[in-house]
């Protein structure tokens, strides 16, 4: 059943030194007409029942709230459904974010990043550390009871004791869920540009591993869940709109470059202004690529996203491809059956890219 709605939101201040995602600079009206096309685009969908609604982006915090609840009246939300909007700390206030909460955002995802101002300034960020402790205790005072937080690792020069240093400061502020990033050095970003000229270098994969295993050990201790490659929670709080993805779920993907999957077919929007826009104005949805998921793709798909499920994991395939891949990573120590379904190991949690590809 399709319950499960992504809109994306490409506008940011400023573009991180690290980032590739789709987003760029905006003025008030240029986020207005956006916001005007989204609401003709979802007219082009069934009206599904959604449990879970997610703006990402960009920068879906740079709407304003009004904007956020002209979208959110537009769709049939289930009564419980799980509303979350990304934030960065330099675009929220304390009226901002109540504007929220009463437009129907319920979950507040906010991308701290660093609590190092070393390291802030590095990535390119426009908040200090004081600002991302600010922004967090400002969504607490406007009434958000369910707050995850993106904080980063492994990046240029940064030392074991860097990255427990902050991951103990976020700890500390106690949030329901966060989700911790290895560093990705995407091509087309200032950090590649920075790392091919030589002048940042990529984490000893030895130190990058003892980080990981320090956040692990660290936030497991602290009363954490790690529940998936990269996300902790406490209980009962996982990212329900992610586990879908991670469950293999059909999902509607809304705005430009955003991708969605439904009936069968995984598709992408369009990237660009114009033709996202040309299309919805004739009546068209505004795809650029599809992909017919068929029954052998199907099974991929949910083998490399359930594995990332770490307590949850998958239910084993019949088919005699996948029993001899399992009996190997098995014997290898990569994966283990626990009631009746395949996890990731310890080490299969570490060496995870290995696993999926031995899946593909
Ligand atoms: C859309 S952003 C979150 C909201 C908001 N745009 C912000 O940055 O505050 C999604 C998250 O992806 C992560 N991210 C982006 N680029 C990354 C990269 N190259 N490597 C690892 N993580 C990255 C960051 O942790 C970021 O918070
Ligand atoms: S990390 Fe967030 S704020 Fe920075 S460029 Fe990417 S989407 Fe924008």
């Amino acid at each position: 059943m399709l319950d499960a709605i992504y809109i994306h939101i490409p506008f940011c201040v400023k573009k991180c030194d690290y980032c590739d995602f789709l987003s760029f600079k905006s003025t008030k009206e240029e986020r207005k007409k956006y916001v005007d096309f989204i609401l003709k685009e979802i007219e082009l969908y069934p009206k599904y029942n959604y449990n879970t609604v997610y703006f990402g982006g960009g920068t879906p915090s740079l709407l304003e709230p009004s904007d956020v609840k002209r979208i959110l009246s537009k769709l049939n939300i289930n009564e419980n459904a799980e509303v979350t909007l990304e934030a960065n700390p330099k675009t929220v206030d304390y009226e901002k974010l109540k504007g929220f909460k009463e437009a129907g955002i319920n979950r507040l995802s906010m991308g701290i990043q660093s609590f190092n101002e070393k390291f802030l300034k590095k990535l390119g960020r426009l908040h200090s550390s004081h600002e991302g402790e600010e922004a967090y205790f400002t969504a607490r005072k406007a009434g958000f009871n369910n707050i995850s937080l993106d904080l980063m690792f492994s990046l240029p020069e940064q030392t074991l004791d860097e990255v427990r240093e902050d991951l103990e400061k976020m700890v500390s502020l106690n949030p329901e869920h966060f989700s911790i990033y290895s560093l990705i050095w995407e091509p087309d970003t200032k950090f590649f540009e920075k790392l091919e000229k030589g002048e940042y270098k990529e984490t000893d994969n030895d130190l990058e591993a003892s980080m990981y295993e320090m956040i692990i050990d660290y936030s497991t201790k602290m009363g954490y869940e790690h529940y998936e490659i990269s996300n902790f929670c406490k209980k009962g709080k996982e990212a329900q709109h992610n586990s879908k993805y991670w469950r293999n779920e059909e999902y509607v993907g809304i705005g430009i470059g955003a991708s969605g999957y439904i009936d069968g077919i995984r598709y992408k929007n369009k990237m660009k202004f114009t033709d996202y826009y040309d299309s919805i104005l004739i009546g068209k949805k505004p795809v650029l690529e599809v992909e017919e998921v068929n029954e052998e793709m199907k099974e991929e798909y949910r083998h490399i996203l359930g594995l990332r499920l770490l307590q949850e994991g998958i239910i084993p395939s019949s088919t005699e491809k996948y029993l001899e891949i399992y009996k190997e990573l098995e014997k290898d120590g990569f994966i283990e059956k626990k009631l009746g379904r395949y996890i990731l190991t310890r080490k299969g949690i570490f060496l995870a890219n290995d696993v999926f590809e031995k899946l593909i």
